[in-house]
């Protein structure tokens, strides 16, 4: 792995990092207001601007996300991200730059299918963004948590304070 001058991630990049954390989480977890929009749809049922509205939250957040994600993408390719530390096996390097670049693109194809199901009836990429592609974001999310701590308890590298501090 070539080794490069950034030793953290720059504001920009952290304050996006945590800002899309938090919209992500938000997503993930308080989607009733869309997950019952859904229920009413597939029933057939009356759909209320209460309804649309609550769904209408989960949109917005979600769309949002891909904006930042842009923006995020254009400091990243401009600005670059510090090397993975020597105390993390090649193995692993490998397969952390995998889980970024996968969530990188869950951020967009999340987004993408649920505009897809939400504006365009589109039940088949509906079923890919409620069911494959939110299992894998959570459970890249999960490996990326762990991966944290490890570095943070295990190996006591810097990682976690270059996304924080920005060392
Ligand atoms: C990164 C952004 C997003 C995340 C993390 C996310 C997450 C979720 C989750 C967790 C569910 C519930 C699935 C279930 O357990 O049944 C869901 C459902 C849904 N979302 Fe999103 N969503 C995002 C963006 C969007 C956007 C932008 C739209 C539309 C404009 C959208 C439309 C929908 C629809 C229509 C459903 C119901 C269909 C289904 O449950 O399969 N989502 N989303
Ligand atoms: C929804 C939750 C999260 C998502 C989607 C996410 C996504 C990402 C992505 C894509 C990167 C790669 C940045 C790049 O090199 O361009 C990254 C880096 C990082 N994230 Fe997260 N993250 C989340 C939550 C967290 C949490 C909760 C922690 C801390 C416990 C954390 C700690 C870090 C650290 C320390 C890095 C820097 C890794 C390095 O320097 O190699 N993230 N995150």
């Amino acid at each position: 792995m070539s080794s490069n001058s950034v030793t953290g991630y720059t504001v920009p990049q952290r304050v996006l990092h945590w800002v899309m954390a938090g919209l992500i989480f938000f997503n993930l977890i308080f989607s009733d207001g869309m997950e019952h929009w859904n229920r009413l749809m597939r029933r057939g049922e009356a759909i209320t601007p209460d309804d649309v509205s609550a769904a209408n939250i989960h949109a917005y957040v979600g769309i949002a996300l891909v904006v930042l994600c842009l923006i995020r993408l254009g400091f990243r390719f401009a600005q670059g991200a510090p090397d993975a530390p020597a105390e993390e096996p090649p193995l692993l390097k490998l397969a952390a730059k995998i889980a970024h670049w996968t969530l990188y693109a869950l951020f967009i194809l999340m987004p993408a299918t649920g505009i897809a199901k939400y504006y365009f009836g589109n039940d088949t990429l509906g079923e890919l963004h409620g069911g494959p592609l939110k299992i894998l974001l959570w459970a890249l999310i999960v490996a990326h948590v762990l991966g944290a701590l490890v570095h943070q308890f295990y190996w006591k590298t810097n990682v976690l304070a270059r996304m924080t501090r920005g060392v």
